[in-house]
This record gives structure tokens, sequence and C-alpha cells, in this order.
């Protein structure tokens, strides 16, 4: 890593350190809500694209081109280590990740072998052409968390409620937690190929594990999470952890071990810094759907949040989920600016 790298306002303030304003980047800025992102997708299958190197850095760039956000954010998906690995699925547009055969047996958890970094050489080879193209911008490798990555494998596809996935979790722990062995090493792996490669910071998405409650998550998901986290601490790079509904469980995410813990909009951030503990920088987490109104509004609230923000050790500014499809990107190069002017005041 270059010095004005290791130095830049997003890695700074992961380390919670001061910085001149606040970085800012939005989860889910590589995608459809951009027109030259639909240009050079075209019909090119997701998981295709995702294989493909030079799709891969075009598309991670374009966000960064366009709104001089202050991190990049590799352009793949969740489930892309599993397909590396043998795994028959597909993200089905509209739908989301859908998985040919469930693994709800002591069978199918014997197919999910660990990953190997010849699996994802197309993820090296992009991640390394990124890095040198990125200069002084942060590149954030990032993996599917077991939890979230284990309700698409047993439901097979997007779940409201977790039926199957909570069914194994209460009624065969056995299998649960031989699952969750699994997709542990699997997701270190992903993490370390990624950061082997040159990735300066690493987040591990668990967007749908706020449906467990804290005493279920301290013991079928929070050993596994901390495994990770500590699989990871040789490597010295900030450790970022993400869940969706997750404010009653804000304090074992802090806990779990991150660096950053990412905070969804349903809780105001110097709340979220309470709950959440010394020791760990926030980001987030204006609702995105703020960026449908009026910008007025957006301004309002982005105010609000930074003010809030400033109440936590460190700040990365961010949405509370991912950039919703119909976005304008016009409010979110505005919000980009908005937030570094005022932060930098
Ligand atoms: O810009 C970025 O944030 C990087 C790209 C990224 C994608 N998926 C690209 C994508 C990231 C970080 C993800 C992670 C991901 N994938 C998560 C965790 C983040 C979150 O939102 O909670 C989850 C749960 C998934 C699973 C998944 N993949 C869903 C729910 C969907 C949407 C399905 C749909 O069409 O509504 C996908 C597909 C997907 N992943 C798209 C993109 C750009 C859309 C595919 C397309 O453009 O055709």
């Amino acid at each position: 890593m270059t010095p004005e790298l290791v130095d830049s306002p997003f890695l700074r303030a992961c380390r919670r350190q001061p910085v001149p304003h606040t970085p800012v980047w939005f989860m889910r800025q590589a995608g459809r809500s951009l027109p030259e992102y639909r240009a050079v997708r075209g019909t090119v299958p997701m998981l295709t694209a995702c294989a493909t190197p030079d799709l891969i850095v075009e598309i991670t760039m374009q966000p960064v081109r366009r709104y001089g956000v202050d991190a990049a954010i590799f352009f793949s998906d969740i489930v892309v280590p599993l397909r590396a690995i043998g795994i028959d699925l597909d993200i089905v547009p509209g739908v989301g990740p859908v998985v040919a055969e469930p693994i709800r047996d002591a069978e199918g958890i014997a197919r999910l072998r660990p990953i190997e970094p010849g699996d994802v050489s197309y993820v090296t080879e992009a991640v390394r052409a990124l890095t040198a193209e990125l200069g002084a911008t942060p590149l954030i490798g990032f993996a599917g968390a077991p939890f979230t990555l284990a309700s698409y494998l047993i439901e097979g596809g997007p779940s409201k409620n977790h039926d199957h996935t909570k069914a194994m979790m209460y009624g065969r722990p056995d299998l649960w937690h031989a699952l969750m062995e699994r997709l542990t090493g699997i997701t270190v792996g992903f993490l370390r190929v990624q950061a082997d490669a040159g990735a300066s910071a690493v987040q591990l998405f668990d967007s749908w594990v706020g449906a467990v409650a804290p005493d279920d998550y301290r013991e079928f998901v929070m050993p596994y999470t901390t495994r990770i986290f500590e699989g990871l601490a040789d490597l010295g790079i900030p450790r970022i952890h993400f869940g969706v509904g997750t404010g009653e469980l804000l304090g074992l995410l802090g806990e779990a071990g991150a660096d950053v813990v990412g905070v969804d909009w349903r809780v105001p951030l110097d709340e979220a810094a309470r709950r959440v503990g010394p020791g760990r920088a926030l980001q987030g987490n204006l609702d995105p759907a703020t960026l449908l109104a009026p910008w007025e509004v957006v301004e309002h609230r982005a105010a609000d949040v930074l003010r809030r923000g400033a109440k936590a050790e460190g700040h990365v500014f961010n949405l509370g989920h991912g950039v919703l499809p119909s976005t304008d990107p016009d409010q979110l190069a505005r919000l980009t600016d908005f937030v570094h002017e005022t932060s930098a005041r």
C-alpha cells in the first residue's frame, strides 16, 4: 500500500483517526441505478459478468468516476464463491440468487468444499488491475456471511421468513453447525484471496441476520463470525460487518470483532455508537429511499446522519442498505459532494 492509500480518509476513519472530511461510499453503488452499468452489462448474465475481469474492472470504476466516492467496492456477488466451488446456482433478474438443489442434509453439506485461489483467478486478476487503476482510492473486497449464505442455500432462493433455515438451526443443530463450519472456511478463503490481491478493506455482508434473536445469534451465528474476523486479523486491514434489521444485535456485532460496524437506517448513529460500544467505527446510515425524495429532504436528513455520526469514534458515511435501482444518479453525486463539503467545515 502506498502512503497516500494508507492515509486515505476512508482507511483513516475505519482506524478511528482524524479525517479531512467524512469519507463516503454507497452499498450497491455499482449497479442498476447507473445507465453506464446497464450499457456495459447489456445481456451478459450477472454471474458471467462477475467472472469477466474487464467487466468487473469497468463496473467497479464507474461510480468512482461519476461520484468521486472515497472507496470502490469490488463488483461481484455474495454467491460467487459458492458457484466457484461447483454449487449449481444462478442469479435470476428481479429475484436474486436461486439454488438448483437446496442444501438440507449431510450429503448437501458435504458438497461445500474449501475454496482455492485457483477457483477464482478472475477475482485475483480483477483486484490487481483495480488496485493499479484506483491509486490512492481504497478497494473494498467483500463476502456474504455464513448465516446469509446458509439462508440462500437452505431455502433455495430469497426468503421472507427463513423458515427452512431456522428449522435446521433449531431442529438439527448438528447439521447447522456443520454447514456454518464449511461456510466459514469458504468465506475466510474468499476474503483472503481479495486481500492478497490488493483489496485494502473487507466487508462481511450478513444482510439477513436481523431475522435472528440475540440469544440465537450468540449460539448459532456469532462463533463463526468471530472466527472469520480472527482469520483475517493478520492482514492488518479494516474489517467491516454489516446486516439489516440488526438494532437488537448491535452490541453482539461489535463484540464479534469487526473494526467497523455497518448500521441500517433504523437506529440513529449516536444510539448505535452507544449500543456497539467503544473501539469501533460506524458506517451508515441514510435510508436509501430518502434519495427518491426531493434534494432538500436528502440534504436535511444527510446532515442529521453526519451530526449523529460525529458521536462515533470514526464515521464512514453510507446508506442504511443498498442503492435502490430507481435512484437518480444525480442525487448520489450531490450527496457525495454534500458529505464532503459539510464535514470539511
Ligand atoms: O456496488 C456494490 O455494492 C457491489 C456489488 C454487489 C452486488 N451484490 C452486485 C449485484 C454486492 C456488494 C452484492 C452483495 C449481495 N448480493 C448481497 C449483500 C448486500 C445486500 O444488498 O444486502 C446480497 C443479499 C446479494 C444477493 C443478491 N444478488 C440479490 C438480493 C440480488 C438482487 C436481485 C434483483 O435482481 O433484484 C442480486 C443480484 C445483483 N447483485 C445485482 C447486482 C448489481 C443485480 C443483477 C443485475 O444487474 O442484473
